[in-house]
């Protein structure tokens, strides 16, 4: 087709974020539930993490939407520059519309083709892969693509729900990419993978039905049910092999890329995977004393962070790596 131009680089153009203002600390958990923040800290590294009002807000396509409007601006687009907007969710405020259509309604981007992609905590990466070829095809110019969640209506903030309780925070996050005429700028390498298998250690059961084996109890449906130890070695084991994955599909050393932006779901998960490939510590970013994990809004919101403290530069190489619930695992490594 006449319109496609298979050969040309995108770059990502923008980034912006936006945080529900509550703050919940480890002390305001330690009134909750039995737990300290000792105990907390030493198995998580995590201090605190922002919340949304389940009663006032912001939802998640308001957080979504005050995220673009950001990256929008850090791109000096306006709403109605973007032909593409892709939002990686598993938190939509409502089973339909998705927070896509919303968003795009919310800050007029008129017809825009909106759709929102659920891969939990790879949402984004995932996102962010399929954004690119949508790019690269030639098909479209400027694409949003966000991550966001209010993963915390799930959560159970009792001592009988604290394994999971302590994790999670709500966030978005958003990027804009776009099309350039430099043909070396976009994605050198990408993976991604599921097992389906797995998905009993990580899921939120809205009905009996779906408990594994004798599980069933009424205080966990539409909680988030894990099981903290099959995961953690889940995502040892996978960071570090989809990293090597990716590296060796770009015919790349771990230390020819210069940021390694990271699921933030444990400070030892990332400090393992550090310690694996040598890197030093501004190499990998760790932001999750702050904010938990925020799920599809994670890896972003390190990036944005980056970029505002002036971290990065064109001709860098980023590599973006998420797991999540599904399972899913995946990678992103771009030239920038
Ligand atoms: N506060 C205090 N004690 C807690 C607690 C909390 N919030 N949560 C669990 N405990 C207790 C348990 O009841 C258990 O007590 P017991 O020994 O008397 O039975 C003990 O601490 C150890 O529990 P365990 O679940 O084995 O802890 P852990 O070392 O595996 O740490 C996680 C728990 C959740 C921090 C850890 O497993 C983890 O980070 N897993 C990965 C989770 C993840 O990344 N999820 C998101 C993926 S995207």
């Amino acid at each position: 087709m006449s319109f496609v131009h298979a050969h040309r680089g995108v770059r990502i153009a923008g980034c912006g974020s936006s945080l529900p203002e509550r703050r919940l600390t480890n002390a305001d958990l330690e009134k909750m539930m039995d737990t300290s923040d000792e105990w907390i800290v030493k198995r998580t590294g995590i201090s605190e993490r922002r919340v949304f009002d389940r009663d006032h807000g912001p939802s998640t396509a308001k957080l979504g939407e005050q995220a673009l409007r950001e990256a929008l601006a850090d791109a000096d687009l306006a709403p109605t520059d973007l032909d593409l907007l892709v939002v990686a969710t598993m938190t939509a405020d409502m089973p339909t519309p998705g927070v896509g259509p919303t968003v795009a309604a919310a800050l007029e981007c008129g017809n825009v083709g909106a759709m929102d992609i659920n891969a939990a905590c790879s949402g984004f990466v995932f996102s962010l892969n399929v954004a690119h070829e949508m790019t690269r095809s030639g098909r479209y110019q400027n694409v949003g693509v966000i991550g966001v969640d209010t993963i915390t209506r799930f959560v159970d903030y009792s001592t009988y729900g604290r394994g999971a309780a302590i994790l999670f925070g709500d966030a978005a996050s958003a990027f804009i990419i776009r099309a350039d005429a430099d043909e070396r700028l976009g994605l050198i390498a990408e993976t991604m993978h599921t097992d389906g298998h797995g998905a009993k250690h990580l899921f939120i059961p809205t009905c009996a039905e779906q408990f594994y084996e004798d599980e069933y109890d009424d205080r966990k449906v539409g909680r988030v049910q894990m099981n903290g130890q099959a995961v953690f070695k889940f995502a040892v084991k996978k960071f570090p092999e989809v990293i090597e994955q990716t590296l060796e599909k770009a015919g790349l050393a771990a230390e020819d890329v210069d940021h390694y932006v990271c699921h933030q779901a444990n400070a030892r998960i990332l400090e393992a995977a550090r310690d694996r490939f040598g890197l030093a510590p501004e190499r990998l970013t760790v932001n999750i004393d702050r904010y938990g994990n925020t799920v599809a809004a994670s890896c972003p919101l390190v990036f944005d962070e980056l970029k505002q403290a002036g971290r990065v530069e064109p001709g860098q190489k980023v590599m973006f790596i998420a797991f999540g619930a599904g399972l899913t695992w995946g990678a992103s490594l771009w030239q920038l």
